[in-house]
């Protein structure tokens, strides 16, 4: 096809044929080429599972054309459910690292899709997160780690509520203390990469949840220390880390739950 148009007139065609289309004016004579660029082929493997259909979990491979897609992972989801198959099923709101529902293995590594830059390898294989029941596809039933939050009453516990209507203040040293804590998505990757949490989700209560019960004990407004750290002086809900630190790897905040364990393990034997 060859249109007469102006150079300026041909870059807003360019931006409104959106990636696959490369663009191309020829300025001697004003003459406008539009080609379609060559498609770029990338295979994600998606695990499968409808609990509707009775049949067992498989892996479905989606090709995509990484010229019409954004950059991340997420990215790629979404087209493959917009463009192949809409019954493929999985968490995510924000698209920018905040809400945590996207998390879920990718390559091997547990992370939120919405962060994880689409690689050049020919093929990026996508589980739900590990050992967790799963409810459909990359949708992992996350009751058992709700209930096991709730179990640190994660809220400002104070013994008599203020009276003279002010805040809860603390000293900017205090408020420091909670720097690599209350960024914490609750997004589970790092409990669902915790061996010890494989084998004992039910009772011993993973990394997340543990640095968020830490988060409580270092805040210098709250008033329940000692009860919050008696509560999980216990062989299971605490003491079943073993320091194998794939939690702090994993984190894709780049929080270091590991550390939050080994500090309340220390608080926990210092009253004995
Ligand atoms: S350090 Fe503790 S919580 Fe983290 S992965 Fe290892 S055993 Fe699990
Ligand atoms: S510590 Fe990191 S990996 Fe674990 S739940 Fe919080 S944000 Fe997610
Ligand atoms: S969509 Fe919210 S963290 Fe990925």
């Amino acid at each position: 096809m060859a249109l007469r148009l102006t150079t300026a007139r041909a870059g807003l065609i360019a931006r409104k044929a959106g990636p696959s289309m490369q663009v191309r004016a020829l300025s001697s004579a004003g003459d406008l080429k539009v080609e379609k660029k060559a498609e770029k082929i990338k295979h994600f493997k998606i695990y499968r599972y409808d609990p509707e259909n009775k049949a067992k979990p498989t892996m479905v491979d989606f090709p995509v054309n990484m010229n019409e897609c954004g950059p991340m992972v997420l990215d790629a989801l979404i087209k493959i459910k917009n463009e192949q198959d809409a019954s493929l099923t999985f968490r995510r709101s924000c698209r920018e690292g905040i809400c945590g529902s996207c998390a879920m293995n990718i390559d091997g590594s547990n992370t939120l899709a919405c962060l994880a830059h689409i690689d050049d390898k020919p093929t990026t294989v996508i589980y739900p997160l590990p050992h967790m029941h799963v409810v459909k596809d990359l949708v992992p039933d996350m009751n058992n780690f709700y209930r096991q939050y709730a179990s640190i009453k994660p809220w400002l516990h104070r013994n008599a509520p203020n009276t003279d209507g002010k805040e809860n203040l603390q000293s900017k040293e205090d408020r420091a203390k909670l720097d690599g804590m209350y960024e914490c998505i609750l997004c589970a990757c790092c409990s669902t990469a915790c061996p010890s949490y494989w084998w004992n989700s039910e009772k011993y209560l993973g990394p997340a949840v543990l640095q968020q019960a830490f988060r409580w004990i270092d805040d210098s407004r709250d008033e329940a220390t000692k009860e919050r750290l008696e509560a999980l002086d216990d062989t299971f809900k605490l003491f079943r880390c073993h320091t194998i630190m794939n939690c702090s790897k994993t984190c894709p905040k780049h929080l270091n739950p590991g550390k939050a364990i080994a500090k309340i393990k220390n608080r926990v034997l210092s009253m004995h």
